[in-house]
């Protein structure tokens, strides 16, 4: 069974797109794509041989292996060019930006390119924000205890976001769906056990405060 995460990574996807799933790790994603029909041909990539092999197996045991094909390489540099959906995730938000900068200039093949950092995706907005790029979906999900937030983009020209937008996103802002709602519930929650237990009156203030702001905009 794939995991929450995986499949709301699937989702993402648009139908016809050829996939590239960068550090594919056992390939789960892509065979859940050929699964599905939501592609014909997805590219299974990892820069370590180790999990390439395992990827290999879950491949030929799908019977997927004329759809995938798996590519040793760090980041995208050897995907070929007729990919044109790329999909990041499982990673740090370090290891990502690495992967993104290396190639910059060929981000412009992929029509959309979904993103899935497991901390600190507030510096992910940022960045697509400082090279004027689009957010063009997001969706958080909860998965076996953990909440991950997706950020789906594309290097089509925007302005810049604002702090607010970086720090809660766009579009989790605009659409207001559930799960991002009751995200916000958990990190009040959170944050009220933490402030409770804090005797430094500024980390205190900046907590409250906080909890404010999300309260704000769960009343909205
Ligand atoms: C934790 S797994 C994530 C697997 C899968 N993407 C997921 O979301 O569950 C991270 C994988 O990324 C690979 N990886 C790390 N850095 C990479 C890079 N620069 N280029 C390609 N793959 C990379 C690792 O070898 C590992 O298999």
């Amino acid at each position: 069974m794939i995991s929450k995460r995986l499949k709301t990574l699937s989702d993402l996807v648009p139908e016809g797109t050829v996939a590239c799933d960068i550090g594919t790790d056992h390939a789960y994603l892509p065979c859940e794509l050929i699964k599905r029909g939501i592609c014909q041909k997805v590219y299974a990539c990892d820069i370590a041989k180790g999990p390439l092999k395992q990827a290999e197996k879950t491949i030929s045991e799908a019977g997927y292996s004329t759809q995938i094909k798996t590519i040793l390489c760090p980041g995208f540099s050897k995907v070929p060019e007729d990919a044109n959906c790329m999909i990041i995730a499982g990673m740090g938000w370090k290891t990502i930006e690495t992967i993104l900068e290396n190639d910059m200039a060929r981000l412009n093949q992929f029509d959309v390119i979904i993103l899935q950092s497991n901390r600190d995706v507030h510096l992910l907005r940022a960045w697509i924000s400082r090279h004027h790029m689009t957010i063009i979906d997001e969706k958080v999900v909860e998965d076996a205890g953990k909440t991950y937030e997706i950020v789906c983009m594309t290097t089509q020209k925007h302005q810049n976001y604002s702090e607010f937008e970086i720090k809660y996103g766009p579009i989790l802002l605009e659409r207001r769906d559930h799960e991002f709602l009751e995200y916000l519930d958990r990190r009040i929650l959170k944050n009220e056990q933490i402030a409770s237990k804090v005797t430094d009156e500024t980390k205190k203030s900046q907590l409250l405060a906080e909890i404010e702001e999300m309260k704000r905009i769960r009343q909205h």
